[in-house]
């Protein structure tokens, strides 16, 4: 494995983490069912760590909080090893404050988050999305309290805007507050978005991007080409197999690469996107053991830049 540091903290990542978004029971207390039984998540991140992989994300609203009950378990006994990210801003519960980020929902949800992850720090604190209803410097106090209790160690963000981001490390600096050290957006060669505004501000403030969706829900793995198989997100998730009908013939020159060099479509997504500018981790998602194995295949090695110039401009529409 390859580790590299979170933007500009001295935190070292993995190049590619772990998301645990689908570890859960199909019925979980409340929120979306699990995709992954919590006995094959519990199998999926122990192989992770083995693997090397030190960064795994949750949320404390996955699986209605059991993907954190789960990651808190597998992680038992090496839990120097590894990073946990976790986040908050999601609704929680149907009243006004169970969701965002006032003081109140941040100091509540990270003492839920510590308990079903059964750690007493959390290492990578994100806000999962704007919360347009509370000033900034309000959750960056309690941020900043966070860190000084030791309950946290690092702060990022997720889904946030480059203005909003900016705003954010404004507010930090001129207030002498934690600031965030990364930002979690949709990047991969289907969803290209944050390249325009987004990652020109990470690369000049040395900020970390960690991806989610790098692979494009599977679209970037090619199993879409001649049908959408049974049990796959495109067949629980008509967008995502509408979305990989458009991409075919990008995806088909995806796969002409892989063939050419003897790697899977998966691996040469995930190589291509690791080596843009402010990337610090891709967070891949997987249902099997098999997908893990895959995908850390794109860790140790560089696409060419002839290479990379050709998917640079196959997916030059996304
Ligand atoms: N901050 C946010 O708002 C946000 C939003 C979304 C996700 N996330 C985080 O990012 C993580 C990853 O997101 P994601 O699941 O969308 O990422 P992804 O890696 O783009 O997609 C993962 C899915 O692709 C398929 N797949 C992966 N590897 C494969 C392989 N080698 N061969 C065939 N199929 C393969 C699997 O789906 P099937 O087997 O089901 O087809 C898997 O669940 C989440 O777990 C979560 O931690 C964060």
């Amino acid at each position: 494995m390859e580790y590299v540091r979170l933007g500009k903290s001295g935190l070292k990542v993995s190049r590619i983490s772990l998301g645990c978004w689908n570890f859960g029971s199909p019925t979980p207390r409340w929120g979306k069912p699990g995709k992954v039984t919590p006995e094959d998540s519990t199998r999926i991140i122990q192989a992770a760590v083995d693997k090397g992989i030190n960064l795994l994300d949750t949320a404390n609203r996955y699986t209605g909080g059991e993907a954190e009950e789960i990651l808190g378990r597998a992680v038992r006994g090496m839990r120097d090893k590894v990073i946990i990210a976790t986040k908050v801003h999601g609704e929680v519960g149907s009243g006004p404050n169970d969701k965002g980020q006032s003081r109140q929902h941040i100091m509540r949800e990270v003492e839920s988050s510590l308990k079903r992850l059964g750690t007493d720090y959390i290492d990578l604190y994100q806000a999962h999305g704007v919360d347009w209803e509370t000033p900034l410097e309000e959750s960056l106090r309690a941020y900043d309290d966070l860190i000084r209790q030791g309950k946290v160690r690092y702060i990022g963000c997720s889904n946030f805007p480059a203005w909003v981001l900016t705003k954010a490390l404004w507010v930090s600096d001129v207030n002498k507050l934690a600031s965030f050290v990364s930002v979690q957006p949709n990047y991969s060669l289907v969803n290209r978005t944050v390249e325009k505004e987004l990652q020109p501000l990470c690369v000049d403030q040395g900020i970390g991007m960690i991806l989610y969706s790098p692979i494009g829900g599977g679209i970037l793995t090619g199993k879409y080409e001649n049908a959408v198989p049974e049990g796959s997100r495109g067949y629980d998730e008509p967008g995502v197999a509408e979305k990989a009908r458009k991409a075919q013939a990008a995806v088909a020159q995806l796969k002409a690469i892989a063939n050419e060099l003897g790697k899977t479509p998966a691996q040469i997504s995930l190589n291509w996107i690791i080596h843009r500018p402010a990337v610090s981790s891709a967070i891949m998602g997987v249902s099997r053991l098999e997908q893990l194995e895959d995908n850390v295949g794109a860790v140790g090695w560089k696409l060419s830049d002839e290479h990379a110039r050709q998917l640079d401009e196959a997916f030059a529409e996304w």
